[in-house]
């Protein structure tokens, strides 16, 4: 059953299209136990575009692996559209992702031997689609890229622009519904970035595609409609909001982070009440500040700001 249409720019109306409940990925056992993700609880919302941000290590490629259920979590839940996946088995996990996802990821290289026109039909190859309509829906998505002169071109034979088209090209072929991109911006210049953000971007407000993006640039963050902030594999609140715009709001609180919650608890100066703050009432309180949306360099510097959280733990 189809989830009903909802208004533009209300992402939370419907069932979300990806949803964990506390997810926990511990990789290794005894010495060797390594514990990447500790409890994730994420809701991803039809059309929403989302940024992954977080220090190198912090969990944020095991988060998504686990989101597009290229790996199992060790414990929890990842449902897709409502429904669970932990039972489901090779085969139709290798359905569900080759129809329902496409990936922009810098590992999932391109086979070098092959046309561009074969690299980028090859989800549609998997999905056992006839090689003239793969042919016409591979050149039309060439075509979106402004890359169809380069269908018969070897894979190898390219920048690392037009690479990185070509592995949107693909990630798009399926009418996907969630985009997962892990640095899609990573190696290039600034320039090609805008082009490859652009069209990501552009097929989310035109397609309605769900944007998943892991990525260290702070503005291909900040344009997705929401980050998360993971710190050593749980999800904090923003670092930057909570050491400046937040926090710091006229009455200058105290911050205690409570990050597992998602909230804050703050100490007012003035009548000493511990109070905890939910993620709405700091978003109320960030309005009434009426303070730029990021002030992070100035924030981390403010004396009023006793301890970043997020910064060490
Ligand atoms: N297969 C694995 N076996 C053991 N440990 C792993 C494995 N994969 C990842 N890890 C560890 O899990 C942690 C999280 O890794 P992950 O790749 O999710 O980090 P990341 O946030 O994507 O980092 P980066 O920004 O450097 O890509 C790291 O400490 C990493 O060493
Ligand atoms: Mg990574």
């Amino acid at each position: 059953m189809p989830p009903p249409k909802h208004a533009e720019g209300t992402h939370r109306m419907t069932v979300p299209v990806l949803e964990t409940e506390n997810l926990v990925k511990i990789y290794g056992r005894g010495e060797t136990r390594f514990d990447a993700l500790k409890g994730i609880n994420l809701e991803i919302g039809k059309g929403e575009s989302l940024a992954i941000v977080g220090k190198s290590g912090s969990g944020k490629s095991t988060l998504m692996h686990l989101l597009a259920l290229l790996d199992g979590p060790t414990h929890g839940v990842v449902a897709l559209e409502g429904r669970p996946t932990n039972d489901l088995g090779a085969k139709e996990l290798n359905e569900l992702r080759n129809s329902a996802f496409g990936f922009v990821f810098q590992q999932f290289f391109l086979t070098p031997g092959q046309t561009v026109l074969e690299n980028v039909t090859l989800p549609l190859k998997i999905a056992g689609v006839p090689a003239a309509e793969r042919k016409r829906r591979g050149l039309e998505a060439l075509d979106q890229l402004e890359m169809a002169d380069k269908a018969q071109n070897k894979a190898t034979d390219l920048s690392g622009g037009q690479k990185q088209r070509v592995v949107i090209a693909r990630a798009l072929i399926n009418n996907p519904s969630v985009i997962f991109a892990d640095e899609p911006t990573g190696n290039l210049d600034s320039a090609t970035s805008r082009v490859v953000e652009d069209i990501l971007f552009g097929l989310n407000r035109e397609k309605g595609i769900t944007l998943v993006i892991v990525t260290h640039d702070t503005d291909l963050a900040r344009r997705c409609q929401r980050q998360i902030y993971l710190v050593d594999g749980q999800i904090v609140p923003n670092p930057e909001e909570e050491a400046g715009d937040v926090v710091d709001t006229p009455a200058r609180p105290e911050a205690r982070e409570t990050a597992d919650r998602g909230g804050v608890t703050v100490k007012e100066p003035e009548t000493g009440a511990i109070v905890t703050l939910s993620q709405a009432d700091l978003a109320e309180l960030a309005r009434g500040a009426q303070r730029p949306p990021h002030t992070g360099k100035h924030a981390a510097a403010d004396p009023h700001t006793p301890e970043q959280p997020g910064a060490t733990a």
